[in-house]
């Protein structure tokens, strides 16, 4: 075989093998949208919330419900977005359970990125103490903790009052997209 024969069979080899590291890098993006819900408010916020992260290229998003989520899904995701309805203003025990049960994986969740979003049947029925209930379990995983950005409503995470409506959606994909995007730079 002549000499730059071989030379294009190695760097061919070589092409493949890059090309499978950076496939395995691209994996490491990983956004899990988890959620608690029992008559379906929540669960629509979080389909919005999903819906923003699989806008971001190169960021595999996960939608699970609570009892779905495994050890697994929160160390493979780099960032995890949280919701819940209002019950008596934090979180619903089914969303508590998860953080209650994975207690044993704090040491491998710091410096993932963390968000919330509620629903809740009152305007003034404890939207922000249920989020503030969520986000204080990220934090005591270690996590970095982000709010709706500055162009949703720049506040604690996203939150209606019963199903979201239009406006409330935009917000939810707009924070799915944040977090994607900060889960990208951070990896
Ligand atoms: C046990 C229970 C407690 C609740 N507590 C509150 C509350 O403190 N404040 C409030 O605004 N809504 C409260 N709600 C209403 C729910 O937060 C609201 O209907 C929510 O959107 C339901 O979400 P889901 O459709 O995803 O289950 C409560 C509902 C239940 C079943």
């Amino acid at each position: 075989m002549k000499p730059n024969l071989i030379f294009l069979y190695i760097n061919k080899f070589y092409g493949l093998f890059l090309n499978k590291v950076i496939i395995m890098n691209k994996s490491a993006n990983k956004v899990l949208v988890m959620y608690f819900s029992k008559t379906g408010n929540t669960k629509k916020l979080a389909q919005m919330i999903a819906k923003g992260v699989k806008e971001v290229n190169n960021v595999e998003c996960i939608l699970k419900s609570a009892s779905d989520v495994t050890k697994d899904d929160f160390i493979s995701s780099y960032g995890i977005i949280a919701g819940s309805p209002v019950y008596f203003g934090s979180m619903a025990a089914e969303l508590k359970d998860v953080f209650d049960r994975f207690v044993s994986l704090r040491k491998k969740m710091g410096d993932k990125i963390g968000a919330a979003f509620v629903t809740a049947g009152d305007e003034s029925g404890g939207k922000e103490t249920t989020i503030m209930s969520i986000i204080q379990a990220f934090l005591i995983y270690g996590m970095i903790i982000v709010g709706d950005p500055l162009d949703a409503t720049g506040h604690y995470g996203v939150a209606c009052t019963g199903a979201p409506d239009e406006e409330t959606s935009i917000n939810a994909i707009k924070l799915g997209r944040r977090v994607a995007f900060l889960v990208k730079k951070l990896n």
